[in-house]
């Protein structure tokens, strides 16, 4: 029993080592850099070629490292980088030849907190009366009595016994009287500080867990006079069985702070928040995310990306740290929690609320990607739970930020039973044992798996004791595996009304087989749309079982011009489906007005349980040109328009098989490009070569030879403009072909599915499908060719620029990501609600 704290000491030092770099770092003179090395790349090396100070690793991001320098206006590295890559072909060697890719860090607005909105006027008029029934009043002084509990607001704490709407709380109390209380539990409140001096706290407070990555210091205590919402989430979770305020759900757990929203932060920082002592800090709660205003679409930056996934593969020696997120408060405005790249992750568990009549707050975001609700404020009442100060309480915590920590906190009961539980273990608990609640109204429908699932309320209500019966006995699932469909491009103008543009894909058994997929849990879907008006639009995925996702929805807010950008929008509802047969997408634009748009492309994947573990493998760490690597390896049945090189004679046609969807488990690691990063790309001329060849060695498509151009060697006699001419045919008749086909297969659907496969003509031809990244790609075939150009710095320039007005501080990330909105560069400190 004694032994754990000394673990704790001996890990508090052990962590305390690799945080070095963070304290003492100076944001007015130096900058920082996070370099992506080369597993034998010598960090010190590097630094001194290139006269920074290797400062340590990121965190345990494995590769990653941290480097300072004075300030500077330019990117340094980037540009010796790019210096260097230039020579490479003069074959010697050099140790910048180990930088896979680098980003420079910049300051940037913190999250917001999920603070709770007002509600709307008229909402909760007057105070109901709320009589206590007398028989849950003597359930309570029995509980109370036979636990020791006299926390003195304990009977306010209505979310843990609710003795007036009698079942309208977490259902615990059995659980607690079990002699569940979070024992060996840890859970990381990922906010604005924690304040481990309150006496309520104090005694399960967690150092060793905890940071202050605002203030860069160990302990992470509140000062901000509104840094109070980490304490009062902290209190739902771990407030100890004592004689000051209530008590956490979890009341004998340890709670950590981390504390990231105070102050201007990197992506850095943010990424090594959420893996801070991820072998002990078990729960991540993060009680926020980019703002709830109903006109952002947002995701994490890549080295946020990859800590998270980090953590899921390496958090809790290997089991996966488990990351609860609000699913937050813009209901209102019409924000759903797809548009938040953290809610939408399929890492994190999405928690929003219901209030204490059961009901649905009128603040609680809906979406596809949001898997429970809990607890919170609404219908005239709050949490009550501990507040910054020594023996201070709070009576009105609130909105979905106070559902996360909840529901973190019966997590945390959980793991005391089945501390082996993986990360997706832990998901299906919590959608195995949700209650549906209020079925009358949220738009329940039946899943697959005979499951209830809502938009609103997700798979229900978090009940604490089904939660932990249904862990108790819980047969860990198989590794994860997953499917990826090639790009599927259609380019159509979206219709304006209710019918909506549709496309499907076909997934087949042999597929699913092949990709060692054995059954849904989360599937998400990358699209490309254009539009005048971004909040027009709406999205519904169909699942071959006829389950509908509704993984876009309109927003009155949102007028941005932007579209989607390479979005990814996630939904849980098809957990437990086989996956096999026509997965259908509707894009619609149902708001008449003279705002319109195109639908460009998407992309499926189906992420689940593998048939055999054995063949699992880890998912390598994603890259922001991810999306724009797949349209080169899952094909080129078209010619890369920038290339004006003849074709390869010797090149074959590999668009039939190609087109075959990349699948696992081989997809995810890149062609010989590549297993590396993005940033290779943004720094690397050997990459944008690389594509040039695959482009031009299976240009010629497939179908040309039905037009009398099979041989390559005659194309090279058309010449480019013959082949321009061919082209033009080749795309025409391949349209007209593939509407043919499509008409023959559905004659009653007027859509069309078109699996180009290859647009890296697409936007050379016009509007299609232009990507950032793959503009920038070439701009860097120019580079590569003629060395340093104008193009570049001006691109370079806009970056700089762009950076400043959106959370981007690397350069691989603005690739890709929706442009955000000016709302956000004004996202300031003190902003918050
Ligand atoms: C709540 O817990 C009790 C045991 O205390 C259990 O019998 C009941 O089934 C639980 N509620 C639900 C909805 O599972
Ligand atoms: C607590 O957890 C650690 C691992 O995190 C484990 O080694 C230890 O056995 C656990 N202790 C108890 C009492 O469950
Ligand atoms: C799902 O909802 C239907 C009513 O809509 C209900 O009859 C059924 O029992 C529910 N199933 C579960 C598992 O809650």
């Amino acid at each position: 029993m004694k032994l754990a704290p000394l673990v704790s000491l001996v890990v508090g030092g052990l962590t305390g080592l690799g945080t070095a770099a963070l304290q003492g770092r100076d944001f007015n003179s130096n900058d920082y850099y996070v370099l992506h090395l080369e597993r034998d790349a010598q960090p010190d090396l590097i630094a001194s070629r290139l006269g920074l100070k290797h400062e340590g690793p990121l965190g345990r991001l494995p590769g990653h490292h941290i480097f300072s320098t004075s300030k500077a206006s330019d990117d340094i590295v980037r540009r010796a980088v790019q210096e260097r890559r230039r020579k490479r072909s003069l074959g010697n060697t050099d140790v910048l030849d180990g930088v896979k890719s680098s980003h420079k860090q910049k300051l940037r607005a913190p999250m917001q907190k999920r603070v709770i909105p007002p509600p709307p006027a008229g909402l909760y008029p007057g105070k109901r009366e709320d009589k206590p029934d007398a028989k849950a009043v003597e359930r309570q002084k029995f509980v109370m009595g036979k636990l020791g509990i006299s926390d003195p607001i304990f009977h306010e704490q209505w979310h843990l016994f609710n003795p007036v709407q009698v079942g309208h709380d977490v259902n615990v109390t059995d659980v607690w009287l079990s002699g569940v209380t979070g024992k060996n539990a840890t859970v990381a409140i990922v906010d604005d500080g924690l304040d481990m001096y309150s006496n309520d706290l104090k005694p399960n407070y967690y150092a060793a867990g905890s940071y202050d990555f605002n203030d860069q210091r160990p302990e992470p205590r509140p000062t901000l006079s509104d840094d109070r919402h980490g304490t009062r989430c902290a209190g739902e979770v771990g407030a100890a069985k004592n004689d000051v305020c209530g008590i956490g759900v979890a009341y004998d757990s340890k709670i950590a702070g981390i504390r990231i929203l105070s102050k201007l932060i990197t992506d850095a920082d943010e990424a090594e928040a959420m893996n801070y002592d991820f072998d002990h800090n078990d729960i991540y709660s993060c009680s926020w995310g980019p703002p709830d205003d109903g006109q952002s679409m947002d995701a994490p930056g890549i080295l946020i990306k990859r800590a998270m996934l980090n953590g899921v593969q390496k958090g809790r020696a290997n089991k996966g740290s488990i990351y609860v997120f609000a699913s937050g408060n813009g209901a209102q405005s019409e924000d759903n929690c797809n548009f938040d790249g953290y809610t939408n992750s399929i890492y994190s568990i999405t928690v929003g609320a219901i209030d204490r009549q059961g009901l649905h707050p009128y603040y609680s975001e809906k979406c596809s990607a949001q898997l429970v609700v809990t607890y919170s404020s609404g219908s005239g009442d709050a949490i009550h739970t501990t507040d910054v100060g020594e023996n201070q309480c709070y009576n009105g915590h609130g909105g979905t930020s106070a559902a996360a920590p909840l529901a973190a906190g019966i997590f945390a009961l959980a793991l005391e039973v089945r501390p082996d539980l993986s990360w997706r273990d832990m998901q299906y608990i919590a959608m195995q044992s949700a209650v549906p609640v209020d079925l009358d109204t949220g738009d329940w429908q039946q899943t697959t798996i005979g499951k209830n699932f809502s938009h609103t309320f997700g798979y229900g209500k978090v009940d604490s004791y089904a939660l932990v019966e249904t862990a108790k006995t819980w047969k860990n699932v198989k590794p994860q595996a997953w499917f990826y469909s090639p790009w599927l491009h259609v380019n159509k103008d979206i219709p304006q009304g209710d019918k909506g543009l549709s496309v499907t894909f076909e997934v087949t058994k042999e597929m699913l087989k092949e990709a060692n997929l054995e059954r849904l849990e989360h599937v998400t879907v990358t699209m490309n749309v254009e539009h005048t008006r971004r909040g027009d639009l709406s999205v519904d995925l169909i699942s071959p079982d006829n389950i509908v996702s509704h993984i876009s929805a309109t927003r009155k807010h949102d007028v941005s011009k932007e579209g989607y950008k390479d979005w990814t929008f996630m939904s849980v509802v098809h957990w437990g489906e086989s996956g096999v047969g026509k997965w259908t997408l509707i894009v619609r634009d149902s708001i008449v007005n003279d705002d319109s748009g195109k639908f460009i492309d998407w992309h499926l994947k189906l992420w689940g349980e593998s048939i055999d573990a054995s063949k699992a493998t880890l998912l390598p760490m994603p890259n922001e040109d991810d999306d724009a690597d797949h349209d080169v390896t899952s094909t080129a049945t078209l010619p890369a328009a920038t290339t004006s090189l003849p074709p390869n004679p010797d090149a074959t046609n590999t668009a039939a098989t190609t087109a075959v969807p990349s699948d696992h488990p081989e997809r995810p690691i890149k062609p010989s490009k590549t297993a590396s990063d993005s940033v290779a790309a943004e720094t690397g001329t050997e990459a944008a070569a690389a594509e040039t060849t695959t482009a031009e060695s299976s240009w010629l498509p497939s179908f040309l030879p039905t037009f009398g151009v099979s041989s390559s060697t005659q194309a090279w006699i058309y010449g480019s403009l013959g082949l321009i001419v061919a082209f033009c045919c080749g795309l025409g008749a391949w349209f007209w072909f593939m509407r043919r086909k499509q008409r023959l297969n559905n004659p009653r659907d007027d859509y069309e599915f078109e699996p180009l496969n290859a647009d890296d003509g697409g936007d050379g031809l016009g509007a299609a499908g232009e990507k950032g990244n793959q503009r920038r790609r070439a701009g860097e075939l120019y580079d590569a060719f003629a060395g340093g150009s104008e193009d570049e710095d001006e691109n370079e320039m806009e970056r700089d620029h762009f950076d400043i007005a959106s959370r981007d501080d690397s350069d691989d990330e603005d690739e890709g990501r929706a442009v955000k909105n000016e709302k956000q560069s004004s996202r300031l400190l003190g902003e918050e609600r």
